[in-house]
């Protein structure tokens, strides 16, 4: 996938911008505060059709404007071309259009441009709450299953509805039988994640080491693992999987009566990262943390491409400054072999030197793009 134009509208600090981009790499750069990070907002809403900064766009539209207009033209590795459009206003809400039809649910266009984003606020994926890495992991798989993300949707839907039927149970408004649909259902759904993301992250594993090692020059191992209450092993099927599931469910009953909440599922299991067998988490340096989500993030682009045969866009978020010269030439290099259309946002260009063919070079300023080389 390509993005071959965007065109931004009251987004952010930009009133009125259109940019032609490049195949391969695009560095957006200048000063603190110009709007770098703004641009890779827009090409993320046109492919997840959210935010990755905000819950709510008011905060997106410009200021003293009552809308943004965010569209981009994309060419298909068949050549095919396309283009989407996000319009938000706060009378209208939002609106999202494919080649000008307005899409109905705004879950059916995601994987269409399917997009790889790493920020500094992914650094906290390594440090910071499980919730974090399973967000990780259901926006990745969402892109490529739209079976999981329904099944998500419904699935957290199920736990706030049992959630609140133990409640009632607790204050005797309702007898323990009418847990039961309730528990059938978060096995039916759950069941579907659990086994979903196990599988993918097995994969994604798989590739994550060697993406690790051309960037660090090491020979290090990493691998990711998935953490459950309910099956460890890698060889349980959908239905054991279903099965054992409902059963932690009446294992844990007296516990989730007592909280009022559901103590065990997916919407509590976690990945865990490692290095030569050692959690990350604990033993890895801040420099290793940051090359080991670069590589989780190539290894995820690499993933995505296999599954939908269309590689996906590449946003690399201000994520240059700590690394060093022989690090930063090791992911370029990476980048132009898998030849996938990269974005990066810096303070400082001069740090990519200057391969004309290869690399764009956009200057960000006050909310506009001052020239293009
Ligand atoms: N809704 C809005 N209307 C107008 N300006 C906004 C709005 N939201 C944010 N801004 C401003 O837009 C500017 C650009 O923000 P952006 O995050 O894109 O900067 P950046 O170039 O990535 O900077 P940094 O290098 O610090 O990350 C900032 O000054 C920010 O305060
Ligand atoms: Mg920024």
């Amino acid at each position: 996938m390509k993005l071959i134009n965007l065109t931004l509208i009251n987004f952010r600090n930009i009133e009125k911008e259109d940019i032609h981009f490049n195949k391969n790499i695009n560095i957006l750069y200048g000063g603190n505060g110009q709007g770098k990070t703004s641009i890779l907002e827009a090409i993320y809403f046109l492919g997840i059709t959210k935010s990755f900064r905000v819950g709510d766009e008011k905060a997106v539209v410009k200021t003293g404007q009552n809308y943004f207009d965010v569209s981009g033209k994309f060419e298909k590795q068949n050549s095919q071309t396309f283009s989407i459009r996000v319009y938000f206003s706060g009378t209208e809400g939002k609106h999202v259009f494919y080649n000008k039809e307005k899409i109905k649910t705004f879950s059916s266009i995601i994987g269409t441009v399917p997009i790889v984003l790493l920020s500094l606020e992914d650094l906290d994926l390594t440090y910071g709450s499980p919730s974090a890495r399973r967000k990780f992991i259901d926006i990745l798989i969402s892109q490529i299953d739209p079976k999981y993300l329904q099944s998500l949707k419904q699935f957290k839907k199920v736990v706030l509805s049992r959630n609140k039927v133990l409640s009632l149970i607790s204050e005797n408004k309702e007898d323990l039988a009418s847990l039961r649909p309730w528990d059938k259902q978060f096995a039916e759904y759950g069941s579907y994640l659990h086994y979903e993301r196990k599988l993918i992250l097995k994969e994604l594993s798989s590739y994550v080491s060697k993406y690790y090692q051309n960037i660090s020059g090491t020979t290090d191992e990493v691998e990711i693992r998935y953490q459950s209450s309910v099956a460890n092993e890698d060889d349980a099927d959908l239905e054991e999987i279903k099965k054992r599931m409902y059963q932690r469910l009446e294992e844990t009953r007296q516990r989730d009566l007592a909280y009022g909440s559901t103590s065990t599922g997916p919407h509590r299991e976690d990945l865990l990262f490692f290095k030569n067998k050692q959690p990350l988490k604990i033993f890895g340096s801040q420099g290793e943390n940051k090359t080991f989500l670069i590589g989780l993030k190539f290894a995820e682009a690499l993933l995505i491409e296999k599954h939908l045969n269309e590689k996906p866009l590449l946003l690399l978020d201000d994520i240059f400054s700590e690394l060093d010269q022989f690090r930063i030439k090791q992911v370029l290099e990476t980048i132009q072999s898998d030849q996938r259309q990269t974005f990066i946002t810096t303070t400082e260009a001069d740090k990519f030197g200057q391969d004309k063919e290869e690399i764009d070079f956009f200057r960000i300023s006050n909310g506009k793009i001052l020239n293009e080389t």
